[in-house]
């Protein structure tokens, strides 16, 4: 099963920054030698079982985004799953920017009435007041999306908010996450673990949880929610799936720097034990356990005996 994933937006504006971090594992530091996008630069990356993502990286320069709107328009436009437009937080003037913006909507209408729509306000990091400029930029968004339903987030490459985003993109592919979200429960039951996360293994998006909320619902406003939840006995906090994405791809980088393959990790801490570890061809498993009567080998032993049944 493929899903087309378009990602448009000015030049400049960061897109083909964040695929080389999310889907080649780059660390940030070396976007700045990435050149213009000539035209559409295709990437096929398989997730989960059968689902193929097929992501468009469409080059912003005004010439390319005439034709994509025009001679192109059928080919850009048909069969999207979802639509990611990056707007530079940077950028005073909207103006053009919202005027493609608008046209891709008008595209998308016309061929794929029912993909999904991510805008994301990106650089946030540039920004000195990041809630006052998201929620300017959101507004004007909203606005000149008219109608139509889309999901703001607010990312910069050198935080964790890059992979909250994606994760909730990639949420939306996913056909069965309900179902996986259920097994995921029962598995933490199994292993009394507090929560039990499945992320992908290229990407390490999160594809699913155990808890009943999924990543995509927990909020786009504030760039940095360091709040935790007071009805969690745990005090887990909201911001721990795309912190943990964003500190294991930067110790698989690290790994590949020394030449070693990431396989697996464990850590045992005095409130709570976590592992990490393979759980199909396409995903990792991460099982938190704050019961200290609970042994690592048990967590272990327990991921090995579930990986049938969910391979
Ligand atoms: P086209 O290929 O021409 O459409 O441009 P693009 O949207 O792919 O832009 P690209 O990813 O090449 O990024 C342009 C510049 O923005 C690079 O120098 C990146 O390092 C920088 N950049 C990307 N993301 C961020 C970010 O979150 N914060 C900051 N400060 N710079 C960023």
């Amino acid at each position: 099963m493929k899903k087309k994933v378009l990602l448009m937006g000015a030049s400049g504006s960061g897109k083909t920054s964040m695929r080389s971090l999310i889907f080649s594992n780059n660390p940030a530091s070396l976007t700045a030698r990435l050149g213009a996008t000539i035209d559409v630069e295709q990437n096929h990356v398989r997730f989960l079982g059968d689902l193929i993502l097929n992501l468009w990286d469409c080059g912003g320069q005004d010439a390319f985004m005439d034709s994509y709107l025009t001679t192109q328009r059928s080919t850009i436009f048909q069969h999207v799953g979802v639509l990611i437009y990056v707007f530079d937080v940077e950028v005073n003037d909207m103006k053009k920017d919202l005027e493609y913006y608008r046209d891709c909507i008008e595209g998308l209408r016309q061929f794929s009435p029912e993909a999904a729509i991510f805008l994301l306000v990106h650089k946030m990091d540039l920004s000195r007041d990041r809630a006052v400029s998201f929620d300017r930029k959101s507004k004007e968004l909203r606005t000149a999306s008219q109608n139509v339903d889309v999901n703001i987030f607010a990312t910069s490459i050198y935080d964790e908010s890059l992979y909250k985003a994606w994760s909730s993109i990639v949420h939306t592919l996913i056909p069965n996450a309900a179902v996986l979200s259920r097994h995921l429960a029962i598995f933490a039951r199994a292993c009394s673990a507090t929560e039990v996360i499945l992320f992908e293994r290229t990407t390490f998006l999160v594809i699913a949880t155990s808890s009943p909320t999924p990543p995509s619902s927990q909020g786009t406003a504030s760039p940095r929610p360091e709040q935790l939840d007071p009805n969690d006995i745990h005090q887990l906090e909201s911001t721990r799936y795309e912190r943990t994405s964003e500190l294991i791809k930067a110790f698989k980088y690290s790994c590949s720097r020394l030449r070693e393959e990431f396989q697996s990790l464990e850590l045992e801490l005095p409130d709570f034990t976590a592992v990490l570890d393979e759980m199909t061809k396409n995903a990792y498993v991460m099982v938190i356990v704050h019961d200290p009567t609970i042994e690592t080998a048990a967590i272990k032993l327990n991921i090995k005996m579930a990986r049938r049944k969910f391979e």
